[in-house]
């Protein structure tokens, strides 16, 4: 399959999982959850789902602006910790997942690390087939059943289980106690490198009650600063909790207000789009900013715009899920061999500290092979899609995952309460 199927790996928004079948523990108030390529187990209707979370949908929209307190009373003192990350790339050179060992209960896990969704997801004691493995709950001795069933959705499955909790470390960070949902069904079991699934939306623990981990950090005061950072470059892929790896800044970084904060995810106002610092379209959208997801999505004008200037071609209009909304996606092709000089494709983004746009390299930009030819062409990451992300709010919606991920280093932040969440991106100048 071309690469709509990968596409599919988590776009994640949030939805409130009381569209699903199987019971949950509690329906989280403020985050909102799209579900697109319905699980089996959902025979609810995308229309029904956006009916029933109008409220949470509008509350998005409003983008009430409240951060996650960091605990003034705490001196920062805490630490900085680097986790490299293990990327895996498809047949050309799209990057499909990145993964990094966990330790849950003194049991090593590779994680995917997902600023898309919101828990702490672990397969246990698997009967259906965890070829990366899965957490034994009978071997650690520090496991808790805390009983209540759990069902996360994401855009391209389901996991349901029960809320659990047992110390979880990365790295030299440890967590006690930290709560997780203990999946013993999970219809997406685990991608290609990694059997767990790491929450890093603001609004942790959505599902299980939380605090989630970085939640738990922040406010422990574990942390030398309230936030973490990724880099998906190729040459030294990681995340670090508590601070930004300077030698990663190509750029000054460039902040941006979260617009999702209320809602518990990374949402970002994206205004005009570049190719080369030369705006191509100025359709405004928001941009939910998902590491989970293997494509980006802009709106389809933004997308015809950045194609025809950087020698892409129209491949096929494709019904498929986008942030968990069904749509017409125009899906593209490119040179598998871009210019590496040319073609950056840039954003700029609302409230930000500076208007220069944050770019993605063109050779972030392909995917992978066109499998059907044996041809020079290749899919491009960024697909055009018209989907209201937040609906009632009369703006488009766009996803920026792993392929704008590549390009940049993010960094994602706790501490600005004054205005909600917030991020920075820094774009390279040149690839790698
Ligand atoms: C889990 O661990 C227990 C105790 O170490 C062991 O007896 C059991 O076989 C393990 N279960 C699986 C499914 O690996
Ligand atoms: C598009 O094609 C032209 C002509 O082959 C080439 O000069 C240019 O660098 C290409 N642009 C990109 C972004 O690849």
């Amino acid at each position: 399959m071309p690469s709509f199927a990968v596409a599919a790996l988590l776009p994640l928004s949030l939805l409130s999982a009381t569209a699903l079948a199987a019971p949950h523990r509690s329906s989280p108030p403020q985050v909102v959850r799209l579900v697109g390529q319905a699980p089996a187990t959902n025979d609810v209707t995308l229309d029904q789902l956006r009916e029933r979370h109008a409220d949470s949908f509008a509350r998005l929209a409003n983008a009430v602006k409240r951060g996650i307190q960091a605990p003034s009373a705490v001196e920062k003192r805490g630490s900085v910790v680097h986790v490299p990350l293990k990327l895996h790339y498809n047949e050309y050179n799209g990057l499909d997942a990145h993964a990094a060992e966990v330790s849950i209960g003194g049991q090593n896990l590779p994680v995917l690390f997902d600023t898309g969704s919101p828990d702490l997801v672990v397969p246990v004691d698997c009967k259906f087939g965890c070829a990366n493995g899965f957490f034994n709950t009978t071997a650690s001795p520090t496991f808790v059943k805390d009983g209540g069933d759990v069902s996360v959705a994401y855009g391209t499955g389901v996991a349901t289980g029960y809320v659990a909790d047992d110390t979880v470390r990365v790295a030299a960070l440890a967590v006690e106690k930290q709560v997780f949902a203990a999946a013993t069904q999970l219809s997406t079991a685990g991608g290609e490198n990694w059997a767990a699934i790491f929450g890093l939306a603001p609004g942790g623990g959505a599902y299980t009650g939380g605090p989630s981990f970085i939640q738990r950090l922040v406010q422990q005061g574990s942390l030398a600063r309230n936030e973490f950072s990724m880099s998906l470059k190729s040459s030294r892929p990681e995340l670090v909790l508590g601070g930004v790896d300077r030698g990663f800044l190509q750029a000054s970084l460039i902040t941006v207000p979260n617009l999702g904060a209320a809602s518990g995810i990374w949402l970002a106002g994206m205004g005009a789009t570049s190719v080369d610092n030369k705006v191509v379209d100025g359709t405004v959208s928001y941009a939910l900013i998902d590491s989970g997801s293997s494509f980006n999505s802009i709106p389809r004008s933004a997308a015809a715009a950045v194609y025809a200037a950087t020698n892409g071609t129209l491949w096929k209009t494709q019904r498929m899920a986008v942030a968990g909304i069904e749509a017409d996606v125009d899906i593209y092709t490119v040179p598998c061999e871009p210019s590496s000089t040319s073609g950056r494709i840039g954003f700029t983004f609302i409230g930000a500290s500076s208007s220069t746009p944050v770019s993605m390299s063109a050779v972030s930009n392909v995917l992978e092979y066109v499998d059907d030819v044996a041809s020079e062409s290749c899919f491009g990451g960024l697909y055009g899609a018209n989907v209201e992300l937040v609906p009632g709010s009369g703006m488009q919606g766009a996803l920026l995952g792993m392929p704008f991920l590549k390009s940049v280093l993010a960094v994602f932040n706790f501490d600005d309460a004054a205005n909600g969440v917030s991020m920075a991106f820094s774009g390279v100048r040149m690839p790698k």
